[in-house]
């Protein structure tokens, strides 16, 4: 079964950043091996650039309690698990098949007593999580981001880095390609996040330029 990026169903470009051909991510030949299989499913997993800059934010942070929100099929806590040797990481994933098969994976990478994976809906299970994680990937959802933010704050501790995902999108968020009318709202509402994460006086944001934009956030 392959799964189609948002962009390749839509017929919208691949948006490549000039650092993109130098940035890609050491990962163990296991690693690779599901990369390889999810791209080839059309899984949307972070690309190299993505994944590169994020363990680079995870070596500077070490943080030991980490949120990922949209985990598909673990790729991103299967990196950060075998980059950090003592971190916990929270997955949460609202697809059933794509949960199994993280399951199977921080399974057979021997992790399951650091990883928890939680099948749900991101925004229900935020509410329930206690908090103290000191590293937050937010990638599920790019609509709700905003709605998210709040409660987002909270769960993270002082020093802690918030990283959102795709706040670029294609280019239509800082308007170098023309929005599509289908994804107009969508647009609006990264734009509103962008906003409130660069305008809120308890976070220090940067949007940075890598694979489809990620906004980073420290919380002061
Ligand atoms: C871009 S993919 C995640 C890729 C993953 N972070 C990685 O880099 O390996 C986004 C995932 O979010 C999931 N998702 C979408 N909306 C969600 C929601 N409201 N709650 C939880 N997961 C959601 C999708 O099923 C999809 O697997």
């Amino acid at each position: 079964m392959t799964y189609g990026y948002a962009h390749k169903n839509t017929g919208e470009a691949e948006r490549k950043s000039v650092t993109a051909q130098f940035n890609a991510p050491r990962v163990s030949d296991v690693i690779a091996k599901i990369r390889e299989n999810a791209f080839s499913r059309e899984i949307p997993i972070a690309d190299d650039e993505t994944l590169n800059f994020l363990g680079t934010l995870l070596a500077a942070v070490k943080p030991k309690k980490i949120l990922e929100l949209g985990g598909a099929v673990g790729v991103f806590a299967l990196y950060a698990a075998e980059l950090l040797k003592d971190a916990q990481i929270t997955v949460v994933e609202k697809d059933e098949k794509f949960y199994a098969e993280a399951v199977q994976n921080f399974s057979a990478f021997g992790i399951t007593s650091r990883v928890f994976p939680v099948l749900g809906d991101a925004g229900e299970v935020i509410g329930r999580l206690s908090g103290g994680f000191d590293f937050i990937f937010l990638d599920c959802a790019k609509a709700q981001y905003i709605k998210y933010l709040p409660r987002l704050k909270e769960l993270l501790k002082k020093g802690g880095v918030l990283a959102a995902d795709d706040v670029l999108l294609f280019g239509y968020v800082a308007g170098e390609v023309e929005t599509p009318k289908k994804r107009a709202m969508l647009v609006t509402h990264i734009r509103e996040y962008i906003s409130a994460a660069v305008g809120d006086g308890g976070l220090q944001t940067t949007i940075v330029n890598v694979g489809n934009g990620v906004a980073v956030s420290v919380k002061l």
